[in-house]
């Protein structure tokens, strides 16, 4: 059962990540690295690109956030909370990167929140075997999302791919870790659905 105190947790939980500034309490990767020389359409291009990911963060955000209130583990629930806070990071440091380009996040971003939370909590109520497979799967799909980006990336951006690659190399952990907590491989049809959803937010953040 969903009490109402969790609710409001979780509101409150919402309006924070998608109202204030996200912290990090690992350094912003590529931090010492000089902004490279781009021109403006290769600027635009790698804040667009940090902007889908930056609104990718926030599903994960609502995702876990969704999925630790449904889960009926407590260490599935706690594994949930710690890793939903690894994320806080990447939230912290995609935002800082849009911002260090001149681009803005993307408008649509409460509406990514709420339509990941209801996807979330729908995956804690199908057990924690689905749950945790589900989690996996958006784990791996990001992850080759990312290594998309990577050869989108100006090559000259070492700042932007530096977060990237930490990023790549944090949502692996994430997948592995659901896998070792009992993640069941999902049906094709369900990756697929999940796939084609995603195309969709990437797709409109890219732009919105
Ligand atoms: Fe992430
Ligand atoms: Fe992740």
């Amino acid at each position: 059962m969903i009490k109402i105190d969790d609710l409001i947790v979780e509101f409150d939980k919402g309006l924070r990540t998608l109202l204030a500034p996200a912290r990090t309490s690992r350094p912003l990767p590529g931090k010492s690295l000089a902004e490279a020389d781009m021109g403006e359409e290769e600027k635009r291009l790698a804040a667009a690109l940090m902007r889908v990911n930056h609104s990718g963060e926030i599903c994960a955000q609502a995702l876990y956030q969704g999925q630790a209130l449904t889960a009926r583990d407590p260490l599935v629930q706690e594994k949930l909370q710690q890793a939903a806070q690894e994320e806080t990071e990447h939230l912290a440091w995609t935002s800082r990167r849009v911002q260090e380009l001149g681009g803005h996040l993307s408008l649509l971003n409460p509406l990514w929140y709420g339509g990941s939370l209801a996807i979330g909590a729908v995956a804690g109520l199908l057990g924690d075997k689905w749950n945790l497979g589900f989690l996996a799967e958006t784990e791996r799909q990001v992850g080759r999302h990312l290594q998309s980006h990577l050869a989108r990336l100006p090559q000259q951006d070492e700042k932007s791919r530096a977060v990237v690659e930490q990023m790549y190399v944090d949502e692996t952990n994430h997948a592995d870790m659901a896998v070792r907590l009992g993640g069941a491989e999902l049906p094709l049809p369900v990756k697929m659905a999940m796939k084609i959803s995603s195309k969709v937010m990437t797709r409109t953040a890219y732009w919105v």
